[in-house]
């Protein structure tokens, strides 16, 4: 047959029944609600702001910390261990040191997250405790995307707030992958090295689906954050009185 002739690369060799198919299939329409949040406008339209970032930092950070102490705790699991890449993946030094940059050495009491993240956050501490092979989803979520929208909104990023180094951009480079699109191959093969029940698949692509959501949710949230602080500091320039505006780090 003509295809058996072609020397196949690793992505042609993925069958439907490969997690890392089945997983892109069941959250192809979440990530394009996801793009399309107001934030993730703001990033693709070059306009995202020093406020939006330094928020979306602050939330990254919890969801990071949360997500890879969950994979520390489950480094052994079966469901774990294949797609377990701390010293190329892990985000949450990065992040640091960007907060750090943006807010200073006191940032720990600078920070602030919305109720949406905190419920992300519980879930991905819940599953480390009590289904640690739906942690692949949620991994996936990130890491791959990360890798993937990830680097181009990096560069966005940094003309978009005049940024003149990559000071305060540390989340978006990994520095121990030379080639992101290798390595997410990797990536992929691991997760479909992964051995699951029927049951475990449906649940993991159920997470996955539920981990964009938390995202989408994650960004709605945080515009909204950011919306009421501009209309309070409007309302308070309009009416020239000193009203007490929501006060943003
Ligand atoms: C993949 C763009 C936001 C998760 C991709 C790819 C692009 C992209 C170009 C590569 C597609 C491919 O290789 O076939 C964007 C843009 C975004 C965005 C422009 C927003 C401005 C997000 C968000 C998430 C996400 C918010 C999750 C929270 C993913 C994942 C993949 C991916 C998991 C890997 C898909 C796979 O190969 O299985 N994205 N993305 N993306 N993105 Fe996004």
């Amino acid at each position: 047959m003509e295809t058996e002739k072609k020397t196949q690369t690793a992505a042609e060799q993925m069958t439907d029944r490969d997690l890392s198919e089945q997983i892109k299939k069941v959250t192809k329409e979440s990530h394009v609600r996801a793009e399309n949040t107001q934030l993730m406008l703001s990033f693709q339209k070059g306009q995202v702001t020093l406020a939006q970032y330094k928020l979306l930092l602050c939330s990254l950070h919890d969801i990071y910390q949360a997500l890879e102490e969950a994979l520390d705790r489950n480094s052994n699991h079966p469901g774990v261990a294949p797609i377990y890449f701390p010293a190329e993946l892990a985000r949450l030094e990065s992040i640091e040191k960007d907060l750090e940059y943006f807010y200073g050495q006191d940032w720990r009491e600078k920070i602030v997250v919305p109720a949406a993240t905190k419920r992300y956050c519980h879930r991905l501490r819940q599953i480390g405790k009590e289904n640690p092979e739906f942690l692949v989803a949620h991994a996936y979520t990130r890491y791959l995307g990360d890798l993937s929208g990830g680097q181009i909104l990096g560069r966005i990023a940094q003309k978009s707030m005049g940024l003149k180094s990559n000071d305060g951009l540390s989340f978006f480079a990994f520095p121990g992958v030379s080639s992101p699109n290798l390595f997410k191959q990797l990536y992929r093969s691991r997760m479909n090295s992964v051995e699951l029940t029927e049951e475990q698949r449906n649940g993991v692509l159920e997470e996955a689906v539920r981990s964009f959501e938390f995202n989408i949710q994650v960004f709605e949230d945080l515009q909204k954050m950011l919306s009421v602080s501009e209309n309070q500091l409007q309302s308070s320039s309009t009416h020239s009185k000193p009203e007490k505006s929501l006060q943003l780090p």
